[in-house]
């Protein structure tokens, strides 16, 4: 199944992300897909406020990985956007975090094509498309769930 919504500003975008982070459960990991400045930070942005966190969420581009204490669990963003393989991300120690069994918390990964075959077969797939300036539309699935 995949929800559809139409975001028309940023700040729709961030609550849509509040909403859906206050339904959601640990472990979970939640790729972001969309291209430059589709709205995946903004979206993760929102989604922390959701999960009690009041800290500001930047994007982790050159850090490839922030964690934030949220009030029930962390949240670890990851933007794999300077990665180039799932070898490449193994090596730098992410492979746990993408591993249900031993994850605590919830995972945002920007840019999880760049290492392929590293994301759980069970996992959800938020989607952004940019329609024009301010107008994304925004498709949430599940992944994995049905064989
Ligand atoms: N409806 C909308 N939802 C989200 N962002 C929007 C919307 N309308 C305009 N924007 C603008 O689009 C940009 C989205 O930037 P953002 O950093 O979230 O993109 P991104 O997908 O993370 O890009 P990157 O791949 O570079 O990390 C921001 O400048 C934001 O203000
Ligand atoms: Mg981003």
């Amino acid at each position: 199944m995949e929800i559809k919504v139409t975001s028309n500003s940023e700040q729709t975008t961030m609550e849509i992300a509040k909403k859906y982070a206050m339904s959601i459960k640990s472990p979970c990991v939640i790729s972001l897909e969309g291209d430059l400045g589709a709205g995946k930070t903004t979206f993760a942005k929102g989604f922390a406020l959701g999960l009690g966190i009041n800290q500001t969420v930047t994007s982790p581009t050159f850090t490839v990985m922030n964690e934030y204490a949220g009030s029930k669990f962390p949240l670890y963003h990851f933007d794999m956007y300077r990665l180039s393989s799932c070898e490449e991300a193994i090596n730098c120690g992410f492979e746990e975090y993408f591993d249900l069994t031993k994850l605590k918390g919830v995972v945002l990964v920007e840019w999880a094509k760049n290492v392929e075959g590293l994301l759980p077969a069970l996992h959800v797939v938020v989607s952004f498309k940019k329609v024009d300036e301010n107008t994304r539309q925004i498709a949430i699935s599940v992944k994995g769930w049905i064989k």
